[in-house]
């Protein structure tokens, strides 16, 4: 017999992807990826540039679910990121996205 646990992980590993697609289908909704892209610059930094620069960061996904909120300037380059019209919850959902890349 499968035991709870194992039914609750296989049923996590199976959401991974869904969730994956679900945050990108976010980004494109709130209008991010009018100045990102996951591996090209644009505008802005490559998501997998992003998620290269802070791995290992404890404290980025707070850093960057500001940022998203509030704006960013003067760490990637000269063009700075406007604040964005998005809620904490939706900055935290992008901010673990992009760092997940
Ligand atoms: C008008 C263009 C534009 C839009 C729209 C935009 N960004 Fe950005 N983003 C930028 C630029 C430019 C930077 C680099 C800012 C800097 O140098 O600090 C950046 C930086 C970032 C960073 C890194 C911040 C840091 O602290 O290092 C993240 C994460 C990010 N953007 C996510 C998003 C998300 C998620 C959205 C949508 C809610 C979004 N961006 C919308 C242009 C944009």
């Amino acid at each position: 017999m499968f035991s709870a646990r194992v039914i609750a992980a296989a049923a996590l590993i199976a959401a991974l992807p869904i969730a994956a697609q679900a945050s990108q289908e976010l980004a494109t909704s709130k209008n991010c990826m009018a100045c990102h892209s996951v591996d090209k610059k644009l505008v802005g930094p490559a998501y997998k540039d992003i998620a290269a620069k802070y791995k290992g960061d404890k404290a980025a996904p707070g850093q960057l679910s500001q940022s998203i909120l509030k704006g960013s300037s003067g760490k990637w380059g000269p063009i700075p990121m406007p604040p964005n019209p998005v809620s904490e919850a939706d900055a935290s959902t992008l901010a673990k996205w992009v760092l997940s890349l």
